[in-house]
């Protein structure tokens, strides 16, 4: 039995939110002693990769919501997520939604929140980040509005963010896929992100970070050609594919991990269909649980990717866990390294593991 199987076997008795502050409260605390006691490899350096104009140790990073405050960067840095998200972070701190907000599907090996971008607010996070030890680990930041900010005075809240927070980051995230702020998602319309990336051009020119939007899979299919065509006309680096995605049989909030996974994948397939030959990147995320399923990924021209869900049920050994596959894949395949592995995409569907 694994040490983080004894731990789970503990934190899945509280509620679920409880138990997130707890374990959020040790690793920020004792980041060092934490990750040494879950026995954590060190990173091949053939595993690197670059991700649009950032250089990522691993091709795993750790996915927005788990650290808000970016409490834990130390612990996560220290780890082999190849970069770390922290975030959503707003303008000002604000409670987010009454609880419980956070439910479980132990068997389902899923999530249901409902957070509503429950934060301490950006100076909060600005001083997690500058006195945290990160090991040059890549850091993004991913920025949402406040609840009570009006959807026409969005842009200036994410301008807001942008100015204070892009020196302390390595990317930042435009966040306006959660389906837990009333209206955020109606952000997805093009009006709307041209708002917020003209709003935000000035503070580009004068502090350039690679600049990323976020994206829901409950988004229809048909508008993505345009939503990329925006995208690229203010040069954006890439997408995040994806947010969570609503159940209604399941009750409110984004669900997320196993359930996710069809959805997500199919509508990551989608969006990389339509950016071919395009420059801008994009960041898988959304119910990765499996080698497999990073594979099939992989296979369909998928290049880095995120995790939340399968971090808490499996815990950090699911990076040293996929690591170790890389490297198998590597071995049969003769590629030199990740980025040679990746030049070949098709054959990686056909790859069996011992
Ligand atoms: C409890 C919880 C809180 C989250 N909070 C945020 C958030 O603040 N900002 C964000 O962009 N995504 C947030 N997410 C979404 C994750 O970043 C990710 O996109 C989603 O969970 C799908 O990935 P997964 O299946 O690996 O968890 C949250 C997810 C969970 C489970």
């Amino acid at each position: 039995m694994s040490l983080y199987s004894v731990f789970k076997f503990a934190a899945f008795r509280l509620d679920p939110e409880a138990a997130h502050h707890l374990s959020l409260s040790m690793l920020s605390h004792f980041p060092k002693s934490s990750a040494e006691l879950f026995n954590t490899p060190e990173v091949d350096p053939r595993l690197s990769l670059k991700v649009g104009s950032m250089n990522w140790s691993f091709p795993v990073g750790l996915a927005a919501g788990l650290d808000k405050n970016g409490e834990a960067i130390e612990f996560f840095s220290r780890i082999l997520f190849g970069a770390v998200e922290i975030g959503t972070v707003t303008p000002l701190e604000q409670p987010g939604n009454d609880k419980p907000r956070l439910f479980r599907y132990v068997e389902e090996e899923s999530l249901r929140n409902r957070m509503g971008f429950n934060n301490h607010g950006m100076e909060a996070l600005a001083s997690n980040v500058t006195s945290s030890l990160r090991f040059g680990k890549t850091l993004g930041i991913n920025l949402g509005k406040n609840k009570n900010t009006k959807a026409e005075d969005a842009p200036s809240d994410y301008a807001k963010l942008y100015q204070r927070l892009a020196p302390l980051a390595d990317y930042l995230v435009i966040n306006v896929s959660s389906p837990n702020t009333p209206g955020l998602r109606d952000l997805q319309s093009t009006e709307s992100l041209k708002l917020i990336f003209s709003e935000l051009e000035k503070h580009r020119t004068q502090c350039p970070k690679p600049l990323y939007l976020k994206i829901s899979p409950d988004m229809a299919t048909e508008d993505l050609d345009a939503l990329f065509q925006v995208c690229h006309d203010y040069n954006l680096e890439g997408i995040i594919a994806t947010n969570t995605t609503i159940m209604a049989d399941r009750g409110e909030g984004g669900i997320s991990g196993r359930l996710l996974y069809p959805k997500a994948q199919h509508f990551r397939l989608k969006c990389l269909e339509r950016l071919k030959g395009s420059s801008l990147e994009m960041i898988g995320v959304g119910g990765f649980a499996d080698f497999s399923e990073v594979l099939d990924y992989w296979s369909h021209g998928g290049r880095a990717l995120q995790i939340y869900t399968s971090f808490i049920f499996q815990g950090p050994q699911i990076l040293s866990q996929w690591q170790n596959e890389i490297l198998e894949v590597l071995k049969i395949t003769g590629a030199r390294d990740l980025e040679e592995l990746l030049k070949n995409p098709k054959e990686l569907g056909s790859i069996e593991l011992s």
